[in-house]
């Protein structure tokens, strides 16, 4: 038996370079031995991807995309469809998780000085990844056709309006109509099941490609190939396969016991996961008192409702998530970990945190004179957090990097 399947594996070798490629990407694939609790999320969210589209392809076998039919066929997925209140919840459930797993992601990327040289790329098709993703749930969104659905679509849509002399053109070009429709809905089914999983897939190979040829950081930021042994081993690495599949494979059974302790016992989150609004059929002539997106959105949306004039909203908006995109040149730190970096990129960090999290949370909540002043002062301490990067990396006393890994 063995000489059998031996014989078809060196007939596929020699046609397409299997095993190969398996070593170069996982047994001889050295990673550094200090990867660390963060070290986590990268897998976890290629765990969350493969749950969103093996959910997502049953929930399409039942799903009627028409204005008239959308509401009413989550409803049968929900009562009638076997396990279809599973395969949704999974799926809305999923989206939420990708989400928290991808800040976390993103999170340790600040923290470590992931981005920095040699690993920019790997940062930006990183955050092509986020702004698409966000697109697909933003699609994804509108699919239920309940009352937050049309009116959250609505309200975001407007938003384009606010582009001056193309804008309104340009709004009713996205949506096929004078307000969202039907005809809305059937496009924005056809990107979030076809057109945009497609770009997310090819951006994730091009993020794991980038970062395979660099090799990953580490917790002390030291680049690993520097020093190596005689037969060209790096001294800190150790071959992802058996090491860190198991760490992964274990990352992976800790992430299931939360993920499906909300999916059995708690699948709306308490209106974060499944809004109460949504649970309403569409109405077009009635608008919900108070128009909220989902959490993951709602940092962005406090940095929108917290400029007066709608166009400086979409600005700001659209700025909050392109100075992301150049961290890598805003940071002019000698050292990479916030480990050895000085007290001021360590208080910036925090300070960036937390706006993040209090504009996240007023953007759930209904504006009043009060919040949207915080919502205003937070989002100048969010901006001031990369303006100034150039100057604190470069003003502050960092700690000296040891040689090698530490731990
Ligand atoms: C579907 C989304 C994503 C998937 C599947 C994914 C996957 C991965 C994996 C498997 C790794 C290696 C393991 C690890 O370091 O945790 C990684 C590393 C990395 N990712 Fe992602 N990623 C995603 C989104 C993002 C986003 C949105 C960003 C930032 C904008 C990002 C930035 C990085 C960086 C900088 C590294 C290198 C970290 C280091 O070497 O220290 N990724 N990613």
């Amino acid at each position: 038996m063995k000489q059998i399947v031996d014989s078809v594996m060196d007939w596929v070798e020699v046609r397409m370079p299997v095993s190969k490629l398996y070593k170069e990407h996982m047994a001889d694939y050295y990673a550094p031995k200090n990867f660390n609790f963060w070290y986590y999320f990268g897998s976890l969210a290629l765990f969350v991807l493969v749950n969103q589209l093996l959910t997502g392809i049953w929930l399409t076998m039942y799903y009627t995309p028409s204005g008239g039919e959308a509401f009413n066929s989550i409803e049968y997925i929900m009562r009638d469809v076997e396990y279809g209140w599973l395969l949704r919840y999974l799926h809305s459930t999923g989206a939420t998780a990708f989400f928290v797993v991808i800040y976390l992601h993103m999170f340790r990327g600040m923290m470590y000085g992931s981005y920095k040289s040699p690993r920019e790329l790997v940062w930006l098709f990183g955050m092509g990844i986020y702004g698409v993703l966000m697109g697909e749930a933003f699609f994804g969104y509108l699919l239920p056709w309940g009352q937050m659905s049309y009116w959250g679509a609505q309200v975001i849509l407007s938003l384009v309006g606010a582009v001056p002399i193309v804008g309104d053109d340009i709004a009713l070009w996205v949506r096929g109509d004078y307000v969202i429709s039907g005809v809305t809905l059937n496009r924005f089914f056809a990107l979030h099941v076809v057109a945009l999983p497609i770009v997310l897939l090819g951006l994730i190979a091009m993020h794991l490609f980038a970062l395979h040829e660099v090799g990953s950081s580490n917790p002390d930021g030291v680049e690993i190939k520097e020093k190596k042994d005689s037969e060209g081993i790096p001294l800190d690495g150790i071959p992802f396969h058996p090491y860190y599949t198991v760490k992964d494979i274990m990352g992976v059974v800790v992430f299931l016991i939360v993920f499906c302790s909300v999916v059995f016992f708690f699948p709306s989150g308490g209106g974060l996961i499944l809004e109460g609004p949504n649970f309403e059929p569409s109405n077009a002539l009635k608008t919900p008192e108070h128009i909220a997106p989902v959490w993951y959105f709602t940092p962005y949306y406090s940095v929108l409702r917290a400029v007066p004039n709608k166009l400086g909203g979409v600005i700001a908006m659209g700025g909050a998530i392109a100075f992301l995109f150049v961290l890598p040149w805003l940071d002019r730190s000698p050292v990479k970990s916030i480990r050895y970096k000085g007290w001021m990129s360590k208080f910036a960090l925090t300070a960036f945190v937390v706006s993040f999290l209090i504009l996240g949370y007023l953007g759930t909540q209904a504006p009043t004179p009060g919040k949207t002043l915080a919502a205003q002062i937070f989002t100048i301490i969010y901006f001031l957090f990369f303006i100034l990067m150039p100057f604190y990396t470069t003003m502050e006393k960092t700690k000296p990097v040891p040689e090698r890994v530490t731990g």
